[in-house]
């Protein structure tokens, strides 16, 4: 059968091939300009297989293929291809999930790939993707699941940068247009703690919200130095290679911990405003994480956020030890205040309060996938490639604001704000970021630092 002979009119749509179409046999973006959109008003029935690919296959991504796979109540799922920078990462994931679910496990050697453009091919195998590379990674394989016609889970952040937010508000709007379904790891949107005490702020709670609070203040993370994964691999890493094995330290691929981590508190604040703030200013550095493994990020920053009504969210994140520490979201209205993270509400004066009980809640790391592939086999909206664009603007922007020490503007900085993916994907590549004579990389200096 030729590729043509397999194009079948709107009307012969039945569910199989339309996971079949958008999911590569012939390319979706090539379906999606050839068919009216509506035409893939079609879910996988139950009793189809959906086939999952997985890209970046560390911690996070293993976790995720985990729980996608324990859908499998909903319907067959079958994780058949991987993807990573590194071969061990992926053997290694491998091994874990064949561990966890023997018979939903068939990842052939020739679907697993290694490499920069692994990607790609592990996402032309399957009908649904993971996305849980280091963040820097997103964008470009964000859009190519997209052009590829893929349902997309992708964990948080799903950029490091401005341009890279673009791109994924982009390929969000073509996903819209194919009646792809989107997940993003904002897990804290399917958790019913914090569902049930939105709804109640959002229904007028506490009055007007006033001014808001959001704080990422805890332990400094994982640390791969340069020496022991040199010793380990018995030669000199490249630049790129180091960079990528240790990648929290760098911002083009982590972002800074304000975005990495404290993203999620920010998106809370957004859900909260339904919108992201117009503007940032702030101040950070790095006090106490110093060392050439540290790399080129702040172990504090401190913004204070303007959303488009007045209102302000004053947010910390900081990686020091021994410090007072807090990871939560908290709201003050004109009548009343809630600790939105205990999923509390409290009204000022004698009102009674009220406070979610957790009886039983699911966890939402498994709510998510649920919730996504849910949607998939019904056909129903669900895309939340926007707001985790837009909270990844969020954390951007602050840290756009403490590296400058200026006020920065959302809309500007979307418009404006320049790239800092390196040029070249290569392990060889000549680095943006690279160590000075003492070994150490060069931090943003705020005063100096230009944000656009
Ligand atoms: N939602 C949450 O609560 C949550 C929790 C943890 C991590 N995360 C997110 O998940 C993502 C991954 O974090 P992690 O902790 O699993 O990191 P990790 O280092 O354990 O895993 C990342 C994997 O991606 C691979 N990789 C790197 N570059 C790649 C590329 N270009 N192509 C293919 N593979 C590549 C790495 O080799 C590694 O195996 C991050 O964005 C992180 O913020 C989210």
């Amino acid at each position: 059968m030729n590729q043509e002979s397999r194009i079948i009119t709107p009307d012969q749509l039945n569910r199989r091939s339309f996971l079949r179409r958008t999911g590569g046999l012939l390319g979706g973006a090539a379906i999606a300009t050839a068919l009216d959109p509506s035409q893939f008003a079609h879910g996988a029935a139950t009793s189809e297989e959906l086939k999952i690919a997985l890209i970046g296959c560390g911690g996070r991504g293993s976790g995720a293929a985990n729980q996608a796979l324990s859908t499998f109540g909903q319907g067959p799922v079958k994780l058949v291809a991987m993807a990573d920078a590194f071969d061990d990462r992926l053997k290694g994931s491998l091994n874990n999930l064949k561990n966890q679910h023997k018979d939903r496990v068939d990842v052939k050697p020739e679907n697993q790939f290694i490499g920069f453009d692994a990607y790609k091919k592990a996402i032309a195998a399957a009908d649904v993707v993971i996305l849980a590379t280091p963040p820097g990674f997103r964008p470009m394989q964000f859009e190519e699941a997209i052009k590829q016609g893929k349902h997309v889970f992708m964990e948080k952040p799903v950029a490091t940068d401005m341009p890279g937010v673009r791109t994924v508000l982009a390929a969000a709007a073509e996903a819209k247009k194919k009646g792809l379904k989107v997940g993003v790891g904002l897990q804290r949107h399917h958790q019913k703690g914090y569902i049930e005490t939105m709804k109640r702020l959002q229904d007028g709670a506490i009055g007007d919200i006033t001014s808001m609070r959001a704080y990422w203040n805890g332990a400094t993370p994982w640390l791969k130095k340069r020496a022991d994964l040199e010793k380990a691999a018995g030669r000199k890493l490249t630049e790129m290679e180091y960079q990528m094995r240790n990648w929290y330290y760098f911002t083009w691929i982590c972002g800074d911990h304000i975005c990495e981590q404290h993203i999620h508190n920010l998106d809370v604040i957004n859900w909260l405003k339904k919108g992201a703030p117009v503007k940032a200013n702030g101040m950070g550095g790095c006090e106490v994480r110093k060392g050439q493994d540290y790399g080129e990020i702040f172990d504090h920053h401190a913004v204070e956020f303007e959303y488009e009504d007045g209102s302000r969210c004053f947010s910390q994140c900081r990686h020091i030890v021994g410090c007072w520490n807090s990871v939560s979201e908290h709201a003050v209205g004109t009548k009343g205040k809630s600790d939105i993270s205990r999923h509390t509400i409290n009204p000022f004066g004698d009102g009674e309060g009220w406070r979610h009980k957790n009886e039983g809640d699911k966890d939402p790391y498994q709510q998510e996938h649920d919730d996504l592939f849910d949607a998939i086999r019904n056909n129903k909206d669900y895309n939340e490639a926007e707001y985790g664009a837009m909270s990844s603007a969020t954390a951007i922007l602050g840290r756009m604001a403490t590296y400058s020490g200026r006020e920065v503007e959302m809309a500007k900085a979307l418009k404006e704000a320049p790239s800092i993916f390196p040029p070249t994907l290569a392990w060889d590549a000549d680095m943006p970021v690279k160590p000075g004579a003492d070994g150490m990389y060069p931090r943003a200096i705020p005063g100096t630092w230009k944000p656009y």
